[in-house]
């Protein structure tokens, strides 16, 4: 039962930082439809287990009852640019091909070989087919038989049943998507109000420009749940709060019982809550500006003229810059669309950010079957220039447990944010694991964590626990 929410107090605003609804209705030009759209769900407050973070057994109900039924997303078209070009996905011991098949057809492969279970691919390559390094089986890229060395000795071999299995694909905004379930209900059910919010420059028309692949010590829910709050900031990015609106996010929830969406708005160029009344927004805006100056060394910064227009200036400056720099005409974007971390979720582990003020995409995936173990995907996209070409996707850069963002420079300045970020995960799972009793739970915020609250009604829903 979802419950009404205006009984609950919906972020902390101040006089120099107001909450997220009020710089909304103050914004400089009119606001992208998807800014006017409110959720319609508030869950009911939750007691989240320790063990859920940690327990084999809870990670076999996940496996059996979400990950081997749910819509996951897989990654980017743009990864796989040519035909034969393939990447792997796993989640759990699952393992598939991902492939393009075509000019304009993607297919999910079973990663095991038909003749004694070898697997195909181990990782991003490309080639007119898929041959087993064992006996040589070979398919097509479409999945089809190509080729059994000694077929003389397979009498019962045919082309017909020898297709390597697929699993379902989908694909929305650039994004591909798999289901493994073969009684699965169309992407369309998952993606819930995403397409209603994301235009094509918000999605399909963006390129990745840098992005990794995280493994980390840390429960899958565990990890994406360090991103689901702004509630963070004040001890893990405390050097960002003179100019990020931590107490001043909106949270909202869209629901129908087979989608869940969920979205924060974190206002930049505004004084944290935290820094009381008196906290300086002239500050806030030259705090900001510098900071999203910082990828562009030697550009030119204006001097901000007033704390009531601050906010308003960065953003101009921004639409004006980037759209040089990109070839992309933002003249029309609200101040919050250039400016704010607006960080959408779908259910189990998508996280498609919106807009130009931190254009990120995250996924979370369970590493293996240790439940103490995960990968985390992140990505910067930029739109693709209108007057074209689609400049190439950067490929996803490798680090391992101990390897730190910050060895990888193509990140800039986000190695930092997430390096803060990654340094609490393990120290959670360490301590979820380390209680004597079994029945504690966390104790979440009613509306700061209130994703992280949705998040574990529709899993329970999922697994058949509520
Ligand atoms: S196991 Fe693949 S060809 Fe023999
Ligand atoms: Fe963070």
């Amino acid at each position: 039962m979802a419950v009404d929410f205006k009984d609950i107090q919906q972020g902390y605003g101040t006089a120099s930082g107001p909450v997220m609804q009020e710089l909304l209705q103050q914004d400089a030009l009119p606001l992208e439809p998807a800014l006017c759209e409110k959720g319609n769900f508030f869950p009911e407050f939750k007691k989240v287990p320790f063990k859920r973070y940690f327990d084999p057994e809870f990670a076999r109900l996940e496996m059996e009852h979400m990950w081997k039924t749910c819509w996951q997303v897989v990654g980017r078209e743009e990864d796989i640019p040519e035909i034969g070009d393939r990447k792997l996905y796993e989640v759990g011991e699952l393992s598939y091909i991902i492939i393009r098949s075509g000019s304009d057809e993607f297919r999910a492969l079973q990663n095991a070989c038909m003749h004694r279970g070898t697997r195909l691919c181990n990782g991003n390559s490309s080639g007119k087919s898929i041959k087993c390094p064992f006996h040589a089986w070979e398919w097509n890229v479409d999945g089809s038989l190509k080729n059994v060395p000694s077929r003389w000795d397979f009498p019962g071999v045919t082309d017909e049943a020898y297709r390597l299995p697929e699993a379902k694909i989908g694909r929305w905004g650039g994004f591909l998507f798999i289901n493994p379930d073969p009684d699965a209900g169309p992407l369309e059910d998952a993606l819930g109000v995403l397409p209603k919010h994301f235009s094509p420059r918000e999605a399909e028309q963006r390129y990745t420009v840098v992005g990794i692949r995280k493994k980390m010590r840390a429960n899958w829910k565990q990890a994406q749940e360090a991103f689901f709050e702004a509630y963070h900031v004040i001890e893990t990015h405390a050097n960002i709060l003179s100019y990020n609106g931590d107490t001043q996010t909106r949270y909202d929830i869209w629901d129908d019982g087979k989608s869940q969406i969920s979205r924060s708005i974190t206002p930049s160029a505004i004084p944290s809550g935290h820094l009381g009344d008196d906290a300086s927004r002239l500050q806030a805006a030259q705090d900001a500006l510098k900071t999203f100056a910082l990828p562009f060394p030697g550009v030119e910064l204006p001097e901000i003229k007033s704390a009531e227009t601050g906010r308003s200036e960065v953003a101009a400056w921004r639409r004006e810059m980037m759209g040089k720099l990109l070839g992309v005409d933002f003249s029309k974007c609200s101040d919050s669309y250039m400016l704010d971390a607006n960080q959408y979720f779908m259910f189990p582990n998508f996280w498609p950010w919106f807009g130009e003020g931190l254009p990120l995409t995250y996924q979370f995936t369970p590493y293996g079957s240790n439940p103490n173990e995960c990968i985390m995907e992140a990505r910067l996209t930029l739109p693709v220039p209108e007057n074209g070409p689609r400049p190439p996707a950067a490929e996803l850069i490798e680090l391992d447990f101990d390897t730190p963002c910050s060895s990888a420079p193509a990140l800039g300045i986000m190695a930092s944010v997430f390096d803060q970020d990654f340094s609490n995960l393990p120290l959670v799972q360490i301590g979820l694991r380390s209680c004597r009793d079994d029945n504690i739970s966390v104790t979440l915020g009613r509306y700061q964590e209130c994703r992280i609250q949705a998040f574990h009604d529709m899993l329970d829903r999922k697994l058949g626990l509520k």
